[in-house]
Order: structure tokens, then C-alpha cells, then sequence
């Protein structure tokens, strides 16, 4: 684990099947810190996540991420998970066949090492006291990963493998999306006790709503791919108010998003019943 260590993206260029998506991304998170990431749909959040946690169907082209002096691009999914590197996914994939008790216990064995594991009953207790302050059932740790878990419960989960892993580097992606407004307190409340000098997050996430109750050090806006426009708290509270326009406009932006106009794109008279 690298606790206290900084993560720094440099020029960072990402592709997907030959797409260029991350175009330039600059980022430092220092220890302790909390960062959000805000930006229109489509404009690389999630492939920022992916990207960090070594997705292998992302390519990258340029740049560089280092996390305390590790040189994260060189390091396969696994050995970033030991470096403490956490990501809550925007879609969290569902397992059929292993329980979330299973999932978790091997995921933390695969963190201390062969001859460091936890044992059963430490594990039990721990996960039984996380899974009562996240107020969920303890019938959840013996369902299949996400198998039939409500949009809700998947984030909720997502927060009580966060907390049961301890990582060092946390990345939510819209970790808020789905949650009722009493499950946001409780995921919140879950991050906020996991604030520490040691531990650092990275918060994509479409409302100010969630910030109100982790309150962000820094707040980026992502557009084309990079981040154009970075502040305080303040930021994401004029996001709200005003939406993204003001931005494109300080930043010379027309068109937010990565992808051009489709192919199949066709004139609105084209199509009309009339056949004007
Ligand atoms: N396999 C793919 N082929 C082509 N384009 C792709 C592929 N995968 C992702 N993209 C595109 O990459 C862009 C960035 O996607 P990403 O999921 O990172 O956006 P996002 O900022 O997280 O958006 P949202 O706020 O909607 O979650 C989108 O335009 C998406 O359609
Ligand atoms: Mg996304």
C-alpha cells in the first residue's frame, strides 16, 4: 500500500478501439486530498477511471501516471489493487457464482499476501460491523456479486468493499447515481469516514447534491477528454446554478464531447412524414 502517496497524471492521452477519448489529461492528487471530477456526459470520466485502474481495452498513447514512485502504467490490475488502488464502478459487473462474502475475503487475502491472511472470524466481524453502519442486510454477504441487487444496493456495495478494503487511492464513479437521498447520507457518511492525511479520493459525479455532504477540496470540469477548468467547492455550487455554458464559453468550447456527428446522421426534412 502506498499510503501518503501522490498520484500524478501528466499529458495524458487514452484510446478505445482506435478513438482517441483522454486528450491531454493534467491531474496531481496529493495524500489527504479530495478531488471531484464534474463534466458533461460523454466527455472521458469514466475512461479516466478505467484507465487509472488498467483496464486492458483502454490504450494509452501518451502520458504518464506515476502514484508515489510507481510508475502506474507499467503495473498490471492486480499489483495497482495492492498499491491501494480502489475503483467504485459507474457499472458495477454482476458474478454469478461467488458470493460477496467470497469476493471480498479473497480480494483482501490477495491485498496482505500468502502468509498474511485475515482470518475467518476477523473478517466475519469486520464485515458484519461495515455492513451495519452502511445499514445493510448481512443477507447481502451471501448473495452472488451484484446478482439482482437493486440500482441502489450495487452502490451501496461498491462503498462497503471501499471500506473493507482500505485503500489508499479511492475513485468513485457517480458512486450518488441511484442512491436515495437517506442511502447518500449513509454511502457519504461511509467516505467521509474514511477521510484520513493518508487516504486520497477522486469523486466523478454529476451533482453538487453528493458534495454537500463530502465536501470536496478541489472540484475539476472534464471536457474533450481533458480538464479545463479547475476551483474549489465553490465550482461545483456554480455548475449547479448555471450549468456548463459559462465554461464553454471561458474556454473557447463548442461542442463538449468527444465524438463527432454520427455517420447515420440525418437532416430532420429527410425523415419528416411529408417527405419535405
Ligand atoms: N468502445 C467504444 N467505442 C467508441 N467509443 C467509445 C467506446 N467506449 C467508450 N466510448 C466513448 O468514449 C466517450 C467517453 O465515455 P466515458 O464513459 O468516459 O464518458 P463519461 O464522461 O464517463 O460520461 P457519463 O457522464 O455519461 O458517465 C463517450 O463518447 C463514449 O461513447
Ligand atoms: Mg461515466
Amino acid at each position: 500500500m502506498k499510503q501518503g502517496a501522490t498520484l500524478s497524471i501528466r499529458g495524458l492521452h487514452a484510446s478505445i478501439d482506435s478513438k482517441p477519448i483522454l486528450q491531454g489529461l493534467t491531474l496531481d492528487v496529493h495524500a489527504g486530498e479530495v478531488h471531484a471530477i464534474m463534466g458533461p456526459n460523454g466527455t472521458g470520466k469514466s475512461t479516466l477511471a478505467s484507465v487509472l485502474m488498467g483496464h486492458p481495452r483502454y490504450e494509452v498513447t501518451s502520458g504518464t501516471i506515476q502514484y508515489g514512485d510507481e510508475d502506474v502504467l507499467e503495473m498490471a490490475v492486480d499489483e495497482r489493487a495492492r498499491a491501494g488502488i480502489f475503483l467504485a464502478m459507474q457499472y458495477p459487473s454482476e458474478i454469478t457464482g461467488v458470493t460477496n462474502a467470497d469476493f471480498l475475503r479473497s480480494a483482501i487475502n490477495t491485498q496482505r499476501g500468502p502468509d498474511n491472511e485475515i482470518s475467518l472470524i476477523k473478517f466475519v466481524r469486520k464485515m458484519e460491523k461495515t455492513m451495519q453502519s452502511l445499514e445493510m442486510d448481512t443477507a447481502f454477504m451471501h448473495r452472488y456479486l451484484n446478482e439482482g441487487f437493486s440500482g441502489g444496493e450495487k452502490k451501496r456495495n461498491e462503498i462497503l468493499q471501499m471500506m473493507m478494503l482500505e485503500p489508499s487511492l479511492v475513485i468513485l464513479d457517480e458512486i450518488d447515481s441511484g442512491l436515495d437521498i437517506d442511502a447518500l447520507k449513509v454511502a457519504a457518511a461511509g467516505v467521509n469516514a474514511m477521510r484520513s492525511p493518508d487516504r486520497s479520493f477522486v469523486i466523478i459525479t454529476h451533482y453538487q447534491r453528493l458534495l454537500n455532504y463530502v465536501r470536496p477540496d478541489f472540484v475539476h470540469v472534464m471536457m474533450q477528454g481533458r480538464i479545463v477548468k479547475s476551483g474549489g467547492a465553490e465550482l461545483a455550487e456554480r455548475l449547479e446554478a448555471e450549468g456548463y455554458d459559462w465554461v464553454k464559453h471561458e474556454c473557447g468550447i463548442v461542442d463538449v464531447a468527444i465524438e463527432e456527428e454520427p455517420q447515420w446522421a440525418v437532416p430532420m426534412q429527410t425523415v419528416s412524414p411529408r417527405g419535405t
